[in-house]
């Protein structure tokens, strides 16, 4: 089912701090950093050859990582983002086989703009598992994204 490691994700409370760590010290290509607020995250991605790394920051007083840095106040690994064909399959298969997922169950926008679920770590080894949807076609979801709009006599390309 999983396919490609999309990225690793990890939680930092200085987010400035931890990409000049990837950059200057690791040597890797940093984004700039992208307030997320809708996530409650800052995100800077760091692309690697064969996947991204992922840091994140608390953004606002809500975020869903503030509770994860108490625990961990040096910050560490956050999740792992595993890419599937089809995001509703596999939820709907993972769910038959007991496995719980996080929130309503509906896939929300990540912070790549693809369709996301979060898998309770209590079913994975202990860690928070994040399937995104890997396609290069717009992704079904239609509480997100409304189906194209055809005109009669549109030509397609
Ligand atoms: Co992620």
């Amino acid at each position: 089912m999983i396919g490609r490691l999309n990225h690793v994700a990890i939680a930092v409370r200085d987010i400035a701090k931890a990409a000049n760590v990837y950059r200057q010290t690791l040597g890797a290509q940093v984004s700039e950093p992208m307030p997320q607020p809708d996530h409650g995250v800052t995100t800077v991605f760091i692309t690697l050859p064969n996947t991204k790394i992922e840091l994140l920051e608390p953004l606002g007083k809500d975020s869903p990582i503030a509770k994860f840095l108490d625990r961990n106040p040096d910050g560490g690994i956050h999740h792992v983002c595993y890419e599937v064909d089809d995001i509703l399959a596999a939820r709907d298969k993972l769910k038959a086989q007991g496995a719980r997922v996080l929130g309503d169950g509906n896939a929300k926008m990540g912070a790549h703009g693809k369709p996301v679920l979060f898998l309770h770590p209590k079913d994975f080894c202990g860690t928070l598992v994040e399937i995104e949807r890997f396609t290069a076609t717009i992704p079904p979801v239609r509480a997100f994204l409304p189906p194209p709009i055809v005109t009669a006599g549109q030509s397609g390309s």
